[in-house]
């Protein structure tokens, strides 16, 4: 059994959307973080955002300028697979179980067998991932929310064999990085993206049978108090990543209806329009 004042070290698997903003709230809150990725633009693309996200913290008073070269000082970027090495691995690859699975079960390979392994998956149950690895009573989730850096809610998910004290040294762990964790249960979509989902669901409904146009949807929800139209958000998520979420949810549920996946947002994807990583989504963002 680990300590909370024994985890120094972090290694975040995935550079994407999720995985540079973990990385940087770790590094930032005192960790020696590794942030791996098969893709070398990713890693360029992370140091990029982490660098520009410092500056603008500095500028606003957030933190202090000589603070900034520590954390950068702290953030390891490397495609070598060998390097996944951590108090705590945090993964944070596409929302695909086989993967997940193969990944982790990689990785537990070569850290030691008190390293505890968390998944950032939006909806795969921790059950299932943890059923592919050795020793399942390691495994965890830790849901941050997008943008991780900004975002205060963790959800800290105990599959059926995780250890009762690797899901609160990972609640422990939130706290220490400032955010606001809480335990939920390893049910399909957790609370918040089960919560979630009509919002997206049946916004996209509504677009299909031009029952409003895009831009209306999200300016009327924007107007009734949400901070971004289901739309913009789906550009900020990553388009691909909430409909993978949407179809792991609705198979998780056996084909329950109202997480049905939408048409229009296949096409998106199948057009590799994914939102703001591709420069275009449900709107353009190409300079
Ligand atoms: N985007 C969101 O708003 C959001 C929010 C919370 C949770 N999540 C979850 O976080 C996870 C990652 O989502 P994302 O939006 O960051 O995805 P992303 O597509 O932006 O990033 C995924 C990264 O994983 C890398 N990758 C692919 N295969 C890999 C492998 N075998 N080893 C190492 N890296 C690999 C890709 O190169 C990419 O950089 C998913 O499980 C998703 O459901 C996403």
């Amino acid at each position: 059994m680990k300590t909370l004042d024994e985890i120094r070290s972090l290694a975040v698997i995935g550079a994407g959307v999720m995985g540079r903003g973990i990385a940087l709230v770790a590094a930032r809150d005192g960790f020696n973080c590794i942030l791996f990725d098969i893709n070398q633009k990713m890693l360029d693309e992370s140091a990029a955002y982490i660098e520009d996200f410092l500056k603008k913290s500095v500028e606003r008073g957030k933190i202090s300028e000589a603070e900034m070269p520590e954390i950068l000082g702290r953030v390891k970027y490397t495609s070598n697979s060998t390097d996944i090495i951590g108090d705590v691995i945090i993964e944070a690859i596409p929302e695909n179980p086989d993967l997940k699975q193969k990944v982790l079960s990689e990785v537990e390979a070569i850290n030691s067998p008190d390293t505890i392994i968390a998944s950032n998956t939006s909806t795969i149950p921790i059950t299932r991932i943890a059923a592919g690895l050795k020793r399942p009573e390691m495994v965890v989730g830790m849901h941050f929310f997008n943008p991780a850096p900004l975002m205060q809610l963790v959800e800290v998910i105990s599959g059926e064999m995780t250890a009762d004290w690797v899901a609160q040294l990972i609640y422990d762990l939130a706290q220490k990085m400032h955010k606001k964790p809480v335990f939920v249960k390893d049910e399909p979509g957790f609370i918040v993206n089960r919560v979630a989902r009509p919002f997206y669901v049946e916004s996209l409904r509504i677009a299909e049978e031009n029952g409003a146009s895009i831009e209306a949807i999200d300016r009327l929800l924007e107007s009734s108090g949400f901070r971004m139209g289901p739309f913009k958000l789906m550009d900020l998520i990553g388009i691909e990543t909430n409909h993978e979420v949407t179809k792991s949810l609705f198979n998780a549920f056996f084909q329950e209806p109202r997480f049905r996946p939408s048409r229009l947002q296949q096409k998106k994807v199948d057009a590799g329009q994914f939102g703001r990583k591709t420069g275009r989504g449900f709107y353009s963002y190409e300079k």
